[in-house]
């Protein structure tokens, strides 16, 4: 099905229209590569929250026009592409649409559930059984017993207090009318819990919502309405495989995928596991095992940054040598990453992963610069001032012959490129001060962080069990 005819939501702006014009009639693959100097990625005003894209708040989602240009360019219908970190599934979303094979993949529970919903089509007779349930809500019957018990596991943080009994007594209302469904109704539940956790959401983020009960079932009506407008735009709805994983550790087989776009962690940015604590705890889901393999996450090496810069590196060469594995020759590999700062020293990732793109079997085609537009709910605050990203655009060239878990190897290229950033750090300190100005000091020490992060390195790359 045509671009245009889907994006029914796109309100025809002229900058909406010359981006679709430019996608259209490309044929070869140098026309395609041409293509991706004359996008304005900025993508500035652009409709983004269309169809199922509206399901979930997702923090540092990418915004669909990007996996939708590279869909469009580098594959055809019944294509299969990978998004190995897929979210809360932008590109799976924008497969489908295209219809191409998806294959999405998060170690966050809470991203493979939404991803789930967002990619599954559901008949006409499960979206009235539901709404038929959600009417049932109010006669739901939650003893004080339960209520307490609830309050009691509430995770020990200063924010719990917002699940006061009143919240508590109206979750669970909510929650025992979608435990109904689980059984017989797989896909309606999932739906019931999408819309809890995104009601979650809106209770945490706007610190206590009026009415639970009406917030929910708006939340239905709109995920049911979207469902059906995009049922009436796929014809022929493609396969998209959710996969709950690592990414350092794919359960997908060699050489099936012609496309892979994703925007990995960036290092010390977000911590998905701290973010989604409460909807995790309300959809029973167990956060212990994502936090413990979070690539990125703040909660490792908090006394020396610098051993968690050498671990991202590791982790992220690691899910490159997969991503690689994965791919089918001549496939293009489009990773979209922003700098980050650590201890005041600027981290430029797609820098590092130029570096290991030749070592494992890439050719590096393009490397595109971005503005993010900052008000939009796209990116992290938690990065400080940084607002541009980067778009590496690889091509796979020939199968890298050592795999993932290869500790030797990643030992080699990421010393390789510690050293290299310890040079750099050497010679010019404080590299991304923003706000108060640190000591000399405080920057000198950075210089035997780095040193000792580098004798650690050894040990500390090798992969939790
Ligand atoms: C920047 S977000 C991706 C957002 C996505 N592009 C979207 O539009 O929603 C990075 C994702 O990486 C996931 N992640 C972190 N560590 C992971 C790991 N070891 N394996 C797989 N996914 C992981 C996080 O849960 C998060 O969803």
């Amino acid at each position: 099905m045509d671009y245009e005819h889907i994006q029914t939501t796109l309100d025809g702006k002229t900058s909406e229209n010359k981006f679709l014009s430019l996608l259209k009639g490309v044929k070869s693959f140098s026309e395609s590569l041409d293509a991706l100097d004359h996008i304005d990625w900025d993508f500035s005003g652009f409709t983004t929250q269309y169809l199922t894209h509206k399901f979930h708040s997702y923090p540092a989602r990418f915004i669909p026009q990007i996996p939708l240009s590279f869909i469009r360019l580098f594959t055809k219908p019944n294509d299969s592409i990978l998004d190995p970190f897929c979210g809360c599934g932008t590109s799976l979303v924008e497969a489908f649409l295209h219809e191409r094979n998806s294959i999405g993949n998060d170690f966050n529970p809470l991203a493979a559930l939404i991803s789930k919903v967002k990619v599954t089509l559901v008949p006409q007779k499960e979206l009235k059984y539901l709404q038929k349930k959600v009417k049932t809500i109010d006669k739901m019957e939650i003893s004080p017993t339960e209520i307490d018990h609830i309050s009691e596991r509430l995770p020990s943080r200063k924010i719990s207090s917002i699940f006061s009994e009143s919240v508590i007594y109206e979750l669970s209302k909510i929650k025992e009318m979608i435990q109904s469904l689980r059984e017989n109704h797989r896909d309606i539940f999932d739906i019931g819990r999408i819309a809890l956790s995104s009601t979650i959401w809106s209770i945490v983020e706007n610190n206590g919502v009026k009415d639970i009960g009406n917030l929910f079932r708006k939340r239905i009506d709109m995920i049911m309405e979207e469902l059906r407008s995009m049922d009436r735009l796929v014809s022929s709805p493609p396969d998209c495989l959710i996969l709950s994983g690592d990414a350092r550790k794919l359960e997908v087989p060699d050489d099936v995928v012609k496309l892979v776009i994703t925007s990995p962690p960036y290092v010390n940015a977000l911590d998905y596991y701290r973010i989604h604590m409460y909807n995790m705890f309300w959809l029973d889901m167990d956060f212990g095992l994502f936090r413990k393999h979070e690539i990125g996450a703040h909660s490792h090496y908090v006394a020396n940054r610098f051993r968690l810069l050498t671990e991202y590196l590791a982790d992220m060469l690691r899910a490159m040598i997969e991503m690689n594995r994965v791919m089918k020759i001549e496939g293009i590999c489009a990773i979209v990453v922003g700098n980050s700062s650590l201890e005041y020293e600027l981290i430029e990732s797609y820098k590092h992963f130029s570096s290991f793109a030749p070592e494992i079997g890439f050719k590096i085609q393009k490397t595109i610069y971005r503005n993010i537009d900052t008000k939009r709910k796209y990116t992290s605050t938690d990065i400080g001032n940084i607002d541009d990203e980067y778009i590496l655009v690889l091509q796979k060239k020939s199968s890298c012959p050592i795999p993932s878990t290869d500790n030797e190897f990643v030992t080699q290229i990421v010393s390789k490129e510690m050293e290299k950033f310890q040079k750099q750090v050497n010679s010019v300190q404080g590299t991304s001060i923003t706000g108060r100005k640190p000591t000399k000091e405080r920057l000198r020490e950075n210089i035997e962080r780095i040193a000792e992060a580098i004798t650690h390195l050894p040990k500390d790359i090798k992969m939790k069990k």
